[in-house]
């Protein structure tokens, strides 16, 4: 039986909006807009010696993943971070069936009891706010990964520490976006992030029912980051230095909306001679029908950007864990 989560109660609704959740001496990952470009600066530079030499930094640490929707990277990721830097994980790939949620336990409840049992909790739900919740809620470090159609931070820290390596830094890059950046969370917390940097021309390619909400329109004008919308995958992909393709997300709509968006913009073995020497195709993963491409053509061809992008995961969130439970320590 599968038992939907419920939503927050409203007092506790009262009590976020009266809470900042920064405010307090640990330090949560809930959106990417409280990233600074300095801290992300950091972080990769970090990922990158945890590559060469990882530490035993969080030996004695436990980190519990709790996880109310599907994952194959984030969590497995998390979780090879923390074994990676000596620590001990625990948690629940299902926690809407395999955590007493379904006997009708609040978010609330639940986050109080665990963080009196781990030392960080890496959250993922369908609930928008309820990272925020549990962050003002928790004791210890609460990480958002990846909510509902709102944001996925840590998704957007690797997406950048991936431009950061292939391109050395985040300036002056055209990236194109496309697929569904209505529902796509990986997309909307990237924004956030390429809002700190300058020169960066981002080109939203979607279909007309999934196109790019205001609230990231909005912050990206107020960041002087450039941005159009164009209907025309084939015009756009001579011009970009990043391709950033999205799976329409089929979970978040109803069938009309998935016929109307599904098969619109596809990066297939004709199209793909389109994309300049140098660019880069990413993906947050999982692709469906929006990469069709031989296995021996992602294999082989080194535009193909996406595994990479996965595997560097793995050491920014080790650099992540290790920065969490710093701040936890002061
Ligand atoms: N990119 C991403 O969030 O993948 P998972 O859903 O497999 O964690």
């Amino acid at each position: 039986m599968i038992v939907v989560f419920s939503k927050p109660h409203y007092s506790t609704i009262n009590f976020i909006k009266e809470l900042n959740f920064k405010s307090k001496m640990v330090m949560h990952i809930i959106e990417a807009q409280q990233l600074s470009r300095g801290i992300l600066l950091k972080l990769f530079k970090r990922a990158d010696q945890l590559r060469e030499n990882p530490s035993n930094f969080l030996k004695g640490k436990i980190l519990t993943s709790l996880f109310y929707e599907p994952s194959t990277r984030t969590r497995l990721s998390f979780e090879a971070a923390m074994l990676k830097l000596g620590g001990s994980v625990m948690g629940t790939e299902n926690a809407r069936e395999f955590s007493s949620v379904s006997k009708g336990e609040s978010l609330e409840d639940s986050i109080r009891v665990i963080a009196g049992y781990s030392d960080v909790i890496i959250l993922r739900n369908s609930i928008e706010g309820s990272s925020k919740l549990a962050a003002c809620i928790s004791s210890v470090p609460v990480i958002n990964a990846g909510e509902g159609s709102g944001q996925h931070p840590t998704q957007a820290i690797l997406d950048s520490y991936t431009l950061y390596r292939e391109f050395g830094s985040l300036e002056n890059l055209k990236i194109a976006a496309v697929g569904d950046l209505k529902y796509g969370r990986t997309i909307r917390s990237l924004c956030y992030l390429l809002g700190k940097f300058t020169g960066i021309e981002l080109i939203f390619v979607s279909p007309e029912n999934l196109k790019m909400k205001d609230d990231i329109k909005e912050y990206l004008l107020k960041h002087n980051t450039k941005f159009i919308e164009v209907d025309n995958l084939e015009e756009v992909l001579p011009m970009v230095d990043v391709i950033y393709m999205t799976r329409i997300q089929k979970e978040r709509i109803n069938k009309e909306e998935y016929e109307l968006a599904k098969g619109k913009f596809v990066l297939n073995e004709s199209n793909l001679n389109l994309i300049k020497e140098g660019a880069i195709i990413m993906h947050p993963l999982p692709h469906v029908e929006e990469i069709n491409l031989s296995i021996k053509t992602e294999q082989n061809d080194s535009r193909i950007a996406y595994f990479r992008q996965a595997e560097n995961g793995l050491y920014i969130r080790m650099a992540i864990l290790e920065e969490v439970m710093k701040e936890k320590e002061k």
